[in-house]
């Protein structure tokens, strides 16, 4: 059980993605929901024995008074990940960050080798062309505000498929084993003679681990792909997620097939002489070792 903390001020977006990225919520409904009060904790089960245990801190000045006050500051201990999350349009950034760096003095005493991960959020209310710039800006602020933690910062909203790559990496920190699965990958994308092998958490769609033999020139397409299944899936009312698909282009086959209980992969082969039947045999031949 790994715990995660979300918070950040009130109505900077928290919920809206917690309920996205683990409750199938679709970002147009994020407009209902109400202010979280104090804390909404939940246990989201991930990989196999992994299960994450989601605390999110209601944002609103007084809970944020009551965390800092509480006697044993509980909420801070045995955190695993803190994911603050910033309105960057917020017209009280100099008070965000007096919380925020708050919290961080209470991280590092109870919870020194916790990760943190700042989402610069909503970014999709500002212009195209000046999010980067804003972004940068915002991330070399928060950097030098967080001394001496390390963070990752990360662009968001929950209109595209920036809070899948967010989510992707914050996920990646925390699996166990992780390098020995992506070695049993790479082994499996080879074996398969594929161009790339991509693994999917099921529910989520966040991309767990990929390998590849050749240089892909998108380095974006993983979260793109995450937000298209999950949309997909969605739109297809297909709540189990769990249907195998193969997708014919001119020069590759692609193929989505559930793995093991709590993965899925894809895998892109554009050998011709590899024919479909092969690459379903390979898949089911490998399901007991990734299981
Ligand atoms: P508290 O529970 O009060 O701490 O707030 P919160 O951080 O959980 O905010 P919540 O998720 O409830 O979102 C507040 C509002 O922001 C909702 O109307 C969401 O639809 C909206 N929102 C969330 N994310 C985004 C985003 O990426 N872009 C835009 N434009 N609006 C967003």
């Amino acid at each position: 059980m790994k715990k995660v903390l979300l918070m950040g001020k009130g109505g900077a977006g928290k919920t809206s993605m917690r309920s996205i990225i683990f409750q199938n919520n679709v970002a147009r409904k994020t407009r209902e929901l109400g202010p979280t009060v104090s804390i909404e904790s939940s246990e989201v089960q991930f990989l196999g024995s992994l299960s994450l245990n989601l605390w999110d801190c209601g944002g609103q000045d007084v809970y944020f008074n009551n965390y800092f006050a509480t006697p044993n500051h509980h909420i801070f201990k045995n955190v695993e990940v803190l994911v603050y999350v910033f309105d960057v349009i917020s017209a009280e950034l100099d008070k965000d960050i007096h919380f925020y760096q708050t919290c961080l003095e209470y991280i590092l005493t109870y919870s020194p080798n916790a990760k943190v991960f700042c989402l610069i959020h909503k970014v999709d209310l500002i212009q195209d062309e000046e999010r980067d710039k804003v972004f940068i800006e915002h991330r070399k602020e928060l950097q030098v505000r967080s001394e001496p933690i390390q963070i990752q910062a990360f662009q968001t909203s929950i209109w595209d498929e920036t809070l899948y790559a967010a989510w992707a990496q914050i996920i990646h920190c925390i699996i166990p084993n992780i390098t020995a699965l992506e070695r049993n990958l790479t082994n499996f994308c080879k074996l398969c003679g594929a161009d790339e092998v991509i693994l999917f958490e099921r529910t989520t769609f966040l991309v767990i681990a990929n390998a590849a033999t050749i240089k892909h020139p998108d380095i974006h397409r993983f979260e793109k792909l995450s937000n298209i299944i999950k949309q997909f899936n969605l739109s297809a009312r297909q709540q189990s997620h769990s249907k195998s698909m193969m997708i014919r282009g001119s020069s590759f086959t692609s193929f989505i097939d559930i793995l093991t209980r709590s993965t899925c992969v894809m895998i892109i082969i554009s050998d011709p002489d590899i024919t479909p039947a092969v690459t379903q045999m390979n898949i089911a031949a490998a399901r007991t070792h990734f299981e």
